[in-house]
């Protein structure tokens, strides 16, 4: 597991991250129309639909708000708090990480198109799991306190 990126991956993420936010809307429904085929994650969402009374449409704005501050982790501890906590609560486990990735760079391909080139797509997948290593780390610790 690596703890850092290159300043090369997190250039990159930093220049697209405005046209990302700009179409987040796009790419977040796209994102869920891929991830909602497996019934199994669409069952986390729609628990954590009931509790919220809302479609967690934040999720996906959060993963790319998120992935904007890469580069400043240290400032994101509250932030990696709160979200390991309703991780937690909802059920959210390691394996759901990968499929979350799946769903979203190609969502972000499709809304983009070819201004997603390869090397966009690889630096938001590497800021990703990043980010992605940090919460199952931090959701193991929580998982067994309370076990
Ligand atoms: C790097 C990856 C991820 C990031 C940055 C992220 C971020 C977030 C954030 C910010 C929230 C809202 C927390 C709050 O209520 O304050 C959230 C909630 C949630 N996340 Fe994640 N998440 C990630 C991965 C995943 C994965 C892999 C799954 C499972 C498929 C998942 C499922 C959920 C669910 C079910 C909620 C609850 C939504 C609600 O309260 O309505 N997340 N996540």
């Amino acid at each position: 597991m690596s703890d850092t990126l290159k300043p090369e991956t997190i250039a990159i993420v930093k220049a697209t991250a405005p046209a990302l936010r700009k179409h987040g809307l796009e790419i977040t429904t796209r994102m869920y129309e891929r991830l909602f085929v497996d019934p199994d994650v669409r069952a986390l969402f729609d628990q954590a639909a009931q509790e919220s009374g809302e479609q967690p449409k934040r999720l996906a704005q959060a993963i790319l708000g998120f992935a904007e501050n890469v580069d400043k982790l240290e400032a994101l501890s509250g932030a990696v708090e709160r979200m390991a906590h309703r991780h937690i609560q909802t059920g959210v486990k390691p394996e759901h990480y990968p499929m979350v990735a799946a769903a979203l760079l190609p969502a972000i391909r499709d809304i983009l198109g070819d201004a997603a080139t390869d090397e966009v797509l690889s630096a938001w997948g590497e800021a990703y799991g990043l980010l992605a290593d940090i919460l199952i780390a931090r959701e193991k610790e929580l998982y067994q306190l309370a076990a």
